[in-house]
């Protein structure tokens, strides 16, 4: 695909639902008793798959476009699988099915697309082994048979919302406690919608505890849009010329908050406004307007918080004057595909400035850059990002595959080209 250039950006853009919070309404919903109504659904294929895979597992759910109602089945009502569940390219269905999974009454296995068939899942099988699991294989496919599980008290030794949030559904179902030490704040959606639904699950600082419980409460799920979709127009608003752009109703729980922070540091001009509480979750309009951006560090704590927006901050970088390091994201490597090679292989088509670090990449931006040949590596977050990139690029570009971006947001290309002018 020619990626089209646009000269200068504004308006107003709704982007789809957080792709974590839609995952985690329909597992939850189909685990509580009585009926979950998502409105905001992101209807992405990740999200789709985990639809597919619950339906596979009995689960009622009817899909209306943004809306859809899940007719829990209570923690102990799913029914065995009759064939290999299947999660796309999705690793947070991969990964929290897990967790669910391990402590049912039946066995299951799981498998996924190309990407997800290497993408490590020792990560949560060890854990859920601990708590009494039985998980074959590392990779997918999955073999899980299903067993009587125990709590554990367990530091986790990488930063990652998708393994805290399956052990801590297997810790619905073990017998005792199940305590849970992050060593840096990862996404906390679980914690908040299970805390709605009545579990028995208590949050300090860092640690969180969860008890076996009896039962949870179907609860109303308003899906806030995504920030890391919202991301995109972001750093296009900020880097193109003559440009304001407004993002509604964008989560901004502050543990994902991280690339509003990395962007103010750089010198952006943003506008968070009309804050207010959905559903337990935080929600505002984001308004960017063209800036001179310039270099930063980013590392340490603030990496989950931004984890999938580090491509479009490397996009950020490449327009800032300055060397901006990257560091600590080794968490990168492990994504869809590799993400810090993919993105210092791309970016150096165009002559920008960039290398690769064992943790991150270091990008010295500010400089004229010209179009390229992209690959996107199947990501649909390096699509996004590299369209973006071209924006500012002389010369033609194009994508390998623009079909990748439906992953998490299908009206990604429409609603781009509708701020453009
Ligand atoms: C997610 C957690 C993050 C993130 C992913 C969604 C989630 O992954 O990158 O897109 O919904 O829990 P990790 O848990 O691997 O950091």
């Amino acid at each position: 695909m020619l990626i089209k250039k646009i000269k200068k950006a504004s308006g107003v853009v709704k982007v789809p639902g957080d792709k974590s919070i839609s995952h985690r309404a329909v597992m939850l919903g189909a685990l509580a008793d009585g009926i979950t109504e998502i409105s905001g659904f992101l209807q992405g294929a990740d999200c789709l798959s985990t639809i597919d895979c619950f339906r596979n597992m009995g689960i009622n759910i009817n899909v209306n476009g943004e809306n859809v109602t899940v007719k829990g089945s209570g923690l102990n009502g799913l029914k065995a699988p009759e064939k290999m569940l299947y999660t796309g390219n999705s690793g947070t269905t991969t990964r929290l099915l897990c967790g669910i999974l391990a402590g049912q009454n039946f066995d299951s296995s799981i498998t996924g697309d190309a990407s997800i068939q290497k993408r490590p899942m020792k990560r949560v099988t060890e854990p859920l082994s601990l708590m009494g699991a039985h998980i074959e294989n590392e990779y997918c496919p999955l073999y899980i048979k299903g067993s009587p599980l125990h709590g554990i008290d367990y530091k986790m030794p990488v930063a990652s919302a998708q393994v805290k949030t399956a052990v801590i559904l297997a810790g619905l179902y073990a017998e005792g406690k199940t305590i849970i030490r992050e060593a840096e704040k990862s996404r906390d959606h679980t914690e908040l919608m299970l805390g709605a639904m009545g579990a028995d699950i208590s949050v300090n600082g860092l640690n969180i505890t969860v008890n076996k419980t009896a039962s949870l409460s179907a609860v109303k799920a308003d899906v806030p849009g995504d920030i890391s979709s919202a991301a995109f127009f972001m750093v296009l608003g900020l880097i193109l010329p003559n440009s304001e752009i407004t993002v509604t109703n964008v989560g901004v729980n502050p543990t994902r908050t991280g690339i509003i922070d990395v962007l103010q540091d750089m010198g952006a001009n943003i506008k968070i406004e009309n804050i207010r509480s959905s559903a337990g979750e935080s929600v505002a309009d984001i308004t960017v307007r063209s800036s001179q951006l310039h270099s930063t560090v980013i590392s340490g704590d603030i990496i989950p918080r931004l984890i999938d927006e580090l491509p479009i901050i490397a996009v950020a970088a490449v327009f800032a004057n300055g060397e901006t390091v990257i560091k600590d994201a080794q968490e990168l490597k492990v994504k869809e595909t590799n993400r810090i090679r993919a993105v210092v292989d791309e970016f150096s088509k165009c002559g920008i400035d960039i290398t690769e670090t064992d943790d991150g990449m270091i990008i010295n931006g500010g400089k004229s850059i010209h179009g390229a040949d992209f690959k996107t590596y199947g990501d649909h977050r390096m699509a996004m990002s590299l369209t973006v990139l071209a924006q500012l690029a002389d010369g033609q570009s194009t994508l390998d595959d623009s079909d990748c971006a439906c992953v998490s947001y299908p009206s990604f290309f429409k609603d781009f080209y509708n701020l453009g002018n």
